[in-house]
């Protein structure tokens, strides 16, 4: 999604500006540009990739003070004028803008009638204008943005180049933005990702704050003109820098990476001697998660999926309430919150707006939420205050793989955790720490003999639609192969607890329609041999996911054996195939793996 970049300093702007959006590529956008100032303010914009705004850049690119952006399009559709960044009518203000400004037709209306020719069908570009006619008033370019600011409803990461000012005035309201500060120089990023090869002293600008940047100095204010002092964070996590190295894709590499991510995910979280989990993150003692009366995860997406296979594992190991919500609901439906009721924001990015959004309404509500997070100092991270961070390490590719089974393991170990201060016993507590150590040797062994992959990549390429059906702790991982599927191959996907199948989605079924079961040695597996007996009565073909040495396999057109595994913890397994599955379709089907259509890896708007 949109991302942004700036700088000043000794460097040259333009090279920094380039290298920080290339940072922020993973994200996923359309269109992209940079205006960098040497007295006058030199501007370049285009649809298309970093590499493309590159072949239109002069070979110099003379200036010390710059901003950049990637776009992902909300207003307007995806062409040269609507990517940012945008400039006033005279040239002396030039912004790049991240969120969405509600009251735009207002703007841009009232704009209009004073005459202001607006260049592009964006939101933002009023802003641009109406920061160059305060800056009239009295030529103060933080008021002048302040002033702004004050006339703008909605969301915002922004910031401001001025051509007659030394200075970028960046702002914060429900948009990431976070300032690096280096040895006389300055950047701001909407990704602390991106400042990373620069800087790890960072301050992360609050909603409703205002900077005024130079490269030696930062001053901090609030909408209200109320000045404070930058409180800075050291971020400790590096991510390094994230190739491809032998592989051809992010969302291989990541797939291969799952065994280690999972390593880290459990490493020292796990006691062995007492069969307990041991989140320091989340400061609840025995007694305290003895008297919770429920639990709420929420996530979207790939988040959602696993945070539904925690609410089987929370409601099995510790017999309480437990219940997955889509974060873009939750809010809108006003939900009653209990303060005594633990709840956990599940996100890999951590400024997931739909989530960032249900985690203020339960804020604002007296409740408490913990975050699940991958991306150390997120805005989720930060909002949540306490939690777990999943250390999957950079994911890159749209497609979310190894987040996926770090989320699923760190919800694991938390129903360890809260089963352990209620109803599990320590036998299995102990059982379940076997199964989850055992776990990244278990995805090796399958990841060196995957099955007959290709074979059924060629059933459901040319597919109309693919049902996926799982049932029990199955079903989110159904939902989960869909969603990889459809994500980067663009195949319709349906995705049933396979008990729901005969109650509508087995009108879909014809000859040769493929349907892929998950069912591991488990409690239903039976069940959905019924299923699996009904879809083939009507001709469908059945890909099937089941543990090796299980007699299932002979129910199969196409049989993927995984390794045998502990019954809590099978959708660690059998997400594995239908990851791969989703890949070589893409791939098949000549699909931008890592970027697909319409997608980005960090949705900051609601
Ligand atoms: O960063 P988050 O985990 O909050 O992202 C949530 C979803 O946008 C994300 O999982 C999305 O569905 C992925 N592209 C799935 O592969």
């Amino acid at each position: 999604m949109c991302g942004i970049f700036a700088y000043l300093g000794p460097r040259q702007a333009s090279t920094v500006l380039i290298n920080g959006l290339r940072r922020l590529e993973y994200r996923g956008y359309d269109s992209t540009g940079i205006a960098v100032k040497d007295g006058t303010i030199q501007l370049h914009k285009k649809v298309g990739k970093v590499g493309d705004l590159e072949t239109i850049l002069p070979t110099q690119v003379p200036g010390h003070i710059g901003i950049a952006h990637t776009r992902w399009a909300t207003h307007g559709i995806v062409n040269d004028s609507n990517a940012h960044p945008h400039q006033s009518v005279n040239g002396k203000v030039v912004i790049v803008h991240n969120g969405i400004i509600e009251n735009t037709r207002q703007l841009r209306t009232s704009l209009t009638v004073q005459g202001v020719e607006l260049q592009s069908d964006t939101d933002s570009e009023a802003l641009a204008h109406i920061i160059e006619r305060e800056l009239s008033v009295d030529n103060n370019p933080e008021k002048a943005v302040r002033r702004t600011l004050h006339l703008a409803r909605g969301t915002w990461g922004l910031c401001v180049l001025f051509l007659e000012h030394d200075v970028i005035v960046c702002a914060r309201n429900g948009s990431p933005l976070i300032i690096g500060q280096g040895d006389d120089e300055m950047f701001v990023s909407s990704d602390p990702h991106a400042l990373a090869p620069y800087t790890h002293r960072v301050v992360f600008l609050e909603d409703g704050e205002i900077a005024t940047l130079t490269s030696t100095s930062m001053k901090l204010s609030t909408l209200k003109g109320k000045d404070f002092n930058p409180s800075i964070t050291v971020l400790e996590e590096d991510w390094g820098e994230s190739e491809l190295g032998e592989y051809p894709h992010f969302m291989l590499k990541e797939i291969y990476e799952q065994p280690d991510a999972l390593r880290h995910c459990i490493s020292g979280r796990l006691d062995r001697v007492q069969g307990n989990g041991r989140l320091g993150g989340l400061e609840l003692e025995p007694r305290d998660l003895g008297k919770v009366p429920h639990v709420r995860l929420l996530g979207c997406g790939t988040a959602y999926n696993a945070a539904e296979i925690g609410q089987i594992m929370i409601e099995k190991l510790a017999r309480i309430p437990a219940v997955a919500h889509i974060s873009s609901e939750f809010r809108h439906n006003d939900p009653v919150i209990n303060p005594n009721a633990l709840h956990f924001a599940v996100t890999q990015s951590g400024e997931t707006a739909d989530t960032l959004s249900a985690v203020k309404e339960i804020h604002l509500k007296g409740g408490s939420v913990f975050g699940v997070v991958n991306v150390v100092g997120s805005s989720i991270a930060r909002e949540c205050g306490k939690g777990v961070y999943i250390h999957s390490g950079p994911e890159q590719a749209v497609a979310s793989t190894k987040a996926f089974s770090n989320m699923v393991a760190a919800l694991s170990v938390f129903a360890l955790q809260i089963g352990r201060s209620r109803s599990t016993s320590k036998e299995r507590g102990k059982q379940l720490i076997n199964g989850l150590q055992e776990i990244p040797h278990l995805i090796e062994e399958y990841l060196e003999n995957q099955g007959p992959i290709l074979e059924a990549v060629e059933m459901i390429k040319d597919a109309k639609c693919v049902l996926f059906l799982g049932r029990g702790i199955s079903a989110p991982v159904a939902k989960e192969g869909a969603l990889k599927l459809m994500e980067i191959a663009y195949i319709p996907c349906l995705a049933y607890p396979a008990g729901e199948m005969k109650h509508g989605p087995i009108a879909l079924l014809e000859e040769g329609s493929p349907v892929i079961f998950i069912a591991p040695n488990d409690h239903v597996k039976m069940k959905t041999i019924s299923a699996i007996h009904e879809c083939k009565a009507r001709g469908a073909r059945v890909i099937l996911i089941h543990e090796k040495g299980d007699d299932i396999a002979n129910e199969a057109d196409i049989s993927i054996p995984i390794p045998p595994v502990h019954s809590l913890l099978s959708p660690l397994l059998t997400v594995i195939p239908m990851q791969l599955i989703a890949y070589h379709t893409a791939l098949a089907l000549g699909c931008n793996v890592d970027r697909p259509r319409n997608l980005a890896k960090s949705v900051t708007v609601e």
